[in-house]
């Protein structure tokens, strides 16, 4: 594979809900392009079309007309047993409210997505460096509701990494932290896109953290358009 093709690439996509009779697009013809490495920032009004973007890149949810390609691997027309596998191995997530396990510590957290795509063995050497990376080593034992937003955001960082993916969806990483936290938030994932070349696709409202990242986007009214800096 060429070094330089895509690693993402949408073509002429479009997305549709329906709502009672009515009639929603949600994406109205994106064409984008993104390298290995890229780190884009999707800013946009609410109900513009960022999180219907980020799931139908993420293999979540489904576009109705368009292609999507993850390394030159065309999205529509994967099963689900391959979109699964898929999310297991190349697709990292990050959410707004974190998403993590409450029943399992911070360790067994960030352990999960190796366990869920049965690798031979549980590389706890892997975790126990990731936890480190994002400096929550000395809490590998404790209990996500022990935590702070800042830090279960942190360790929801190193399970989106944990698996060695080639991109990283994050929907408003920083929607429930200080900016303080915020920020701390932000040069992690930045940091690991530069140190491990992970892709990394953010959508956020806020503008000081939009200006993080090399690609600088606009989703409104379902299209995207590149935004001026
Ligand atoms: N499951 C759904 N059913 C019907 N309409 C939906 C659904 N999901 C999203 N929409 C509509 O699609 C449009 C795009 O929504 P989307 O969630 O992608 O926006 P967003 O840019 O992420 O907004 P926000 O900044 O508020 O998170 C909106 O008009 C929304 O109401
Ligand atoms: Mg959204």
């Amino acid at each position: 594979m060429s070094s330089n093709s895509p690693i993402i690439r949408f073509k002429d996509v479009y997305k549709y809900y329906y709502a009672g009779d009515e009639k929603v697009t949600a994406l109205s013809g994106i064409n984008l392009e993104f390298q290995q490495g890229d780190f884009v920032s999707i800013m946009g009004p609410s109900g513009g079309g960022k999180t219907t973007f980020l799931n139908c890149l993420g293999g979540l949810d489904f576009p109705d007309r368009g292609e999507i390609y993850l390394n030159n691997r065309l999205l529509n027309r994967m099963n689900d047993k391959e979109l699964t596998e898929l999310r297991r191995k190349e697709i990292g997530f990050v959410f707004q409210f974190f998403n993590l396990m409450p029943t399992l510590t911070v360790q067994e957290n960030v352990e999960l997505p190796l366990l869920l795509s049965h690798s031979a063995k549980t590389e706890s050497k892997q975790v126990q460096i990731l936890l480190d990376y994002v400096g929550l080593f000395h809490r590998a034992k404790s209990f996500p509701a022990e935590l702070s937003g800042g830090e279960m955001q942190r360790v929801a960082i190193a399970r989106a990494l944990v698996h060695q993916p080639s991109i990283i969806l994050a929907d408003e990483p920083t929607g429930n932290l200080d900016s303080e936290n915020g920020i701390r938030i932000l040069e992690l994932m930045n940091k690991a896109s530069t140190d491990f070349n992970t892709t990394v696709v953010m959508a956020t409202h806020n503008l000081q953290i939009a200006d993080y990242g090399n690609r600088h986007f606009e989703i409104r009214d379902g299209k995207a358009t590149p935004r001026a800096n």
